[in-house]
């Protein structure tokens, strides 16, 4: 057995699940157990189950025959540890998290999520001491500080063949279809799988669409004899009035924020029913939040949305008079099993972290750069997001090939 500094480590998902996440609990943990004699906790639920202290040892028999099954076997679970809903309230549980860890002998959580897991397992290690580290997972490929996030991949793998599904169908009935494609406000997701799967249009939040724009070139490619288009639009697309507006939103909020610190206020935003918009993680923090009753609980959820794609198809088609239709993917682009490239960065990630904890390196998120896993301060990751470059090659090599992107 190689010698370790570190005895006892937990592992938690936390955030939306994706392919990949089996993958990577296996492999920290078979690395970790085998290899380094590391006892490993498995957490239910994200920061939930350590809150509630819904933790048990993992065998090499529970990490076994994981690589390809998509989901996660711990659960996951959008909810922080210092705004967690709790019977109907929203309570600052951070002591209770850190004392379960203690209680299992817990040196470091290892956490594997997105930017907001980042910034939850980092708050958690500020104000509760305790040691965490991060593996980058999300379809939205948004984490700062590494080139690649697990998932990411699979989604645009799946994406692309919804997209190459697509051309035949609106070939065949000389349609447009519209695409929508998830990725929270970052456009990686719509832009790999609309390049790869050859869409004509494709609309991501960093670079705002003039509908007009749009009409224009599916009207010139109707002329050119093109009698179907795909378009790919990122969940998160939004027109330049809205771009522009949401800029404003954002510097208003951001003054507001400045000025209750000033006066010592809280800066927490307090919704409807008193809970704070900020109880769940950013990915949902902006949509209406409603709270009910159910077999006398209190439960809170987001309120199911429509996809913004038929808004877009509607205004299409009343421009041009083409025939549209549309499909929104949705969650399928989070299911089943994880590529060949994810299951390998999942274990390269996995491995590399067990090494770092092996030789105590805590409070890091392992990063994918250059085609190697590396540790970056979680601090230099927390609080930012990696978005699209209005010059990335991708987007030029789009416009390169004739895709429209809307401006
Ligand atoms: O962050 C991953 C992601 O799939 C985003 O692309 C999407 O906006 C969000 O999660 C969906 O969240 P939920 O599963 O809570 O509906």
């Amino acid at each position: 057995m190689a010698k370790s500094k570190t005895r006892c480590i937990g592992i938690l998902t936390s955030g939306g699940d994706c392919p990949g996440l089996n993958a990577a609990i296996r492999a920290i943990a078979k690395m970790a157990m085998t290899h380094y004699g590391m006892k490993v906790i498995g957490i239910q639920d994200g920061f939930r189950g350590l809150v509630e202290n819904r933790m048990a040892p993992l065998s090499d028999l529970d990490v076994s025959g994981l690589l390809t099954r998509g989901g996660t076997i711990l659960g996951t679970s959008r909810d922080k540890p210092h705004q967690m809903p709790m019977g109907g309230k929203l309570l600052d549980m951070t002591d209770v998290a850190v004392e379960n860890a203690r209680r299992h002998q817990i040196e470091c959580l290892v956490c594997l999520g997105g930017g907001g897991t980042a910034k939850n397992a980092y708050r958690l290690w500020q104000k509760g001491g305790i040691n965490v580290m991060t593996l980058p997972k999300t379809i939205d490929n948004d984490v700062f500080g590494t080139e690649m996030s697990f998932g990411f991949d699979t989604a645009v793998s799946i994406a692309t063949e919804a997209i190459d599904r697509l051309h035949t169908t609106a070939t065949s009935h000389h349609r447009m279809i519209v695409c929508e494609i998830m990725g929270h406000r970052a456009g990686w997701l719509t832009l790999q799988s609309g390049l790869a799967g050859g869409a004509d249009v494709i609309l991501i939040p960093e670079i705002p669409y003039q509908l007009e724009t749009i009409g224009d070139y599916l009207m010139d490619r109707r002329r050119s004899g093109k009698r179907f288009s795909i378009i790919a639009v990122a969940e998160g697309a939004m027109n330049q009035a809205e771009a522009e507006a949401s800029e404003i939103r954002k510097k208003e909020k951001a003054k507001e924020k400045e000025r209750k610190k000033q006066k010592g206020e809280s800066t927490e935003a307090m919704d409807a029913h008193g809970l704070k918009e900020s109880g769940v993680d950013e990915a949902r923090a902006e949509q209406p939040l409603k709270v009910r009753t159910v077999d006398h609980e209190q439960v809170a959820y987001h309120v199911v949305q429509e996809p913004m794609a038929s808004r877009l198809a509607r205004q299409l088609q009343d421009l041009t008079g083409v025939e549209a239709r549309v499909t929104s993917l949705g969650h399928v682009q989070r299911g089943g099993i994880p590529t060949a490239f994810d299951r390998a960065l999942c274990t390269l990630l996995g491995a590399k972290a067990a090494e770092l904890l092996a030789e105590g390196t805590y409070n890091v998120m392992v990063a994918y750069r250059g085609g190697v896993c590396q540790p970056v301060p979680l601090a230099d990751v927390v609080g930012q997001r990696k978005i699209v470059p209005f010059d990335h090659p991708m987007v030029l090599a789009g416009r390169g090939v004739g895709s429209c992107f809307g401006d």
